[in-house]
């Protein structure tokens, strides 16, 4: 399980490991602006202002440049987390339009994180 921080708002989101951070938002009942969805438009790039992602397929180079993909931005419909992630979305809001999903993610997420920092039973 990974968990993403959405800056501003603070939402935290668990996202599945090897789900692309979009599939995950989406996942848990979350909206925000995308376009192609599959790494060609580049409207889907987001910060990441902390934690470590991959792509699961390549990125063009005429999509994230390299000095984007130094700087922490990253295409959202093709990043996959590494680990927990604190991101922050660039001229968009995040909406929550299925709150039935991001209840049952809020509990999932809940129940992971409790399971983490529980002590070992011996
Ligand atoms: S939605 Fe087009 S590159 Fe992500």
């Amino acid at each position: 399980m990974r968990t993403i921080i959405v800056q501003p708002s603070g939402t935290r989101i668990h996202v599945d490991p090897g789900d692309t951070l979009l599939a995950g938002l989406q996942k848990a009942g979350y909206a925000y602006t995308v376009g192609c969805r599959r790494g060609g438009c580049g409207i889907c790039k987001i910060d990441v202002l902390e934690g470590d992602f991959s792509y699961c397929r390549p990125v063009a180079d005429t999509v994230i440049t390299t000095e984007e993909r130094s700087d922490g931005t990253c295409l959202s419909c093709r990043a996959v987390p590494e680990d927990d992630l604190t991101i922050q979305l660039r001229d968009a809001s995040l909406r929550l339009v299925n709150p039935l999903l991001g209840q049952i993610n809020a509990t999932a997420r809940q129940r992971a994180e409790a399971g983490r920092t529980a002590p070992e039973e011996q």
